[in-house]
């Protein structure tokens, strides 16, 4: 059978010609077969392996393209990289590699495309196809990838021992390429990962975080976070999310097992949302639950003020993971914060309690009121229904009160030099009092938010403070 479909792009020719003029075999390798075989669309990313050297084949392939891309060499490495349309191109020369106990960087020596195929992750990742003019179009598949693809497996190409330990990354690229193609990763393969977890210490942050992102931007990335917290790598990456585990149970009472209602909840938002920050709030909105629990004899199992301590604990693991410390982990801060709000509206829901959610929630209410949607886990259909409907009265109620009082990115309705014009005043705390009065009239209902009745409750306030108008 021939792949010569897979080769559509015009550019297979020019690679084709180039490595024929060179005397060098090519191959397209990785990715790019395993995605057309998969039919997940056009791949962008192309790699080419060169039985020689790839940085040459790059060159004499950027000459001969119309464009005349610039080629990024990368000496060290012994690859290069070129941009064509939308696609890039990286070649790499057939390697042998061997790595050293403390590091990802291998000792590279010339190889064929066997020893290419060998070094590489999975077996779906060293299907190839032959670009040269004689074999155009066929396919090398020593590790039988094309049945694993067939079959939904991820397994190693050689002993998994030796692929995990050489490049520990692929412990989570194993797990992530399960969780993004829901496929099963052989056993051999998962008893190697638990075995050599403790490598992925000597992974970057920034490489496993790239890992977690797309398990968390998959369909459904519990698949994932099951298997991190089954091989135990989870206890390395994210140990709030371990410590979540089990069910405690005092005199017959119990609480429900936090780490899995919180795959539940990443699951349920992941149908709503791709906002990945609002996964991650979804992940991460019970952290605070293990460090808060406490039993009372006569109330049972409690978690106050875990909100509060979970967006603590947000800042806490962005910063160790090397993720941004800017608006995202706010955001990502706010939602566990404010992440029980709704739910506690929802017993009783009265329009100061909403205009208060939406003046503190601001722009993210609707996130919010996403994340509290799928925080819904009850197996009880008649709760399940109950509190979905309740959240159906706040979502109208927002709505209604956001057209009638348009507290949302609220502006007090009389400023802070209004008042101190009115009263002849220098920067003083009696401004912030009087402020502070008029926003909690209207968030309480007791004025509109409107100049004229801000204006009139100023002028109370200001006289009940004992200040006289200029
Ligand atoms: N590869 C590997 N070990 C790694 C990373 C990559 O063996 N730690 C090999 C695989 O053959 C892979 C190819 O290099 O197919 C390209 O890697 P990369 O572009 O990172 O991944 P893709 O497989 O293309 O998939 P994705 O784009 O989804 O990351």
């Amino acid at each position: 059978m021939t792949y010569k479909k897979a080769l559509q792009h015009p550019v297979f020719k020019i690679i084709s010609q180039s490595a024929d003029a060179l005397s060098l075999d090519a191959y397209v390798i990785g990715g790019f077969v395993r995605d057309y075989l998969l039919e997940r669309g056009n791949a962008k990313d192309i790699d080419i392996v060169a039985i020689g050297s790839g940085i040459e084949l790059a060159q004499h392939v950027a000459d001969n393209l119309p464009s005349k891309p610039k080629v990024q060499v990368f000496k060290t490495y012994g690859t290069a990289m070129l941009k064509h349309e939308d696609i890039e191109i990286e070649f790499v020369g057939a390697r042998k590699e061997s790595y050293t106990e403390d590091s990802r960087n291998p000792v590279v020596e010339n190889g064929t495309l066997k020893d290419d195929q060998n070094r590489r992750d999975f077996t779906i990742n060293a299907l190839a196809i032959a670009l040269n003019k004689s074999n155009f179009g066929q396919l090398l598949d020593p590790f039988n990838g094309v049945s694993d693809l067939d079959n939904g497996i991820i397994r190693t190409p050689l002993n998994p021992d030796i692929t995990y330990s050489d490049d520990p990354l692929r412990m989570m690229r194993a797990i992530r390429f399960a969780t993004q193609l829901n496929f099963t990763i052989e056993d051999d393969s998962s008893k190697a990962i638990s075995k050599n977890k403790e490598r992925i210490n000597i992974i970057t942050k920034e490489r496993v975080v790239t890992e977690l992102n797309k398990i968390l931007e998959s369909d459904k990335p519990s698949i994932g976070f099951i298997h991190l917290e089954k091989t135990g790598l989870l206890d390395y990456i994210l140990p709030e999310l371990t410590a979540l585990k089990g069910v405690e149970d005092i005199e017959g009472q119990r609480h429900k097992d936090n780490f899995y209602h919180t795959l539940e909840v990443v699951d349920n938002i992941c149908k709503t949302t791709d906002n990945l920050w609002l996964r991650w709030a979804a992940l991460l909105h019970d952290i605070g639950k293990a460090p808060t629990k406490r039993f009372y004899k006569r109330i049972g199992w409690t978690f106050h003020g875990h909100e509060f301590v979970g967006s603590k604990m947000v800042y806490k693991l962005f910063k160790r993971l090397k993720m941004p410390l800017n608006d995202k982990m706010k955001f990502v801060q706010k939602m566990v914060f404010m992440s029980s709000r709704p739910i506690v509206l929802a017993s009783k829901v009265t329009d100061s309690a909403v205009r208060r959610l939406v003046f503190d929630a601001g722009d993210n209410v609707d996130d919010l009121m996403i994340l509290c949607e799928a925080d819904i886990t009850t197996k009880n259909p008649k709760k399940f229904k109950k509190y979905h409907n309740n959240f159906k009265i706040v979502r109208d109620k927002i709505v209604e009160v956001e057209e009638r009082d348009h507290v949302r990115n609220f502006q007090p309705p009389v400023t802070g030099e209004e008042i101190m014009k009115t009263f002849n005043l220098k920067p003083s705390k009696e401004i912030g009092i009087i402020k502070e009065a008029i926003k909690e009239a209207i968030l309480d209902g007791e004025i509109p938010n409107e100049y004229d009745a801000a204006f009139e409750l100023m002028l109370k306030k200001g006289k009940a403070l004992g200040l006289k108008t200029s």
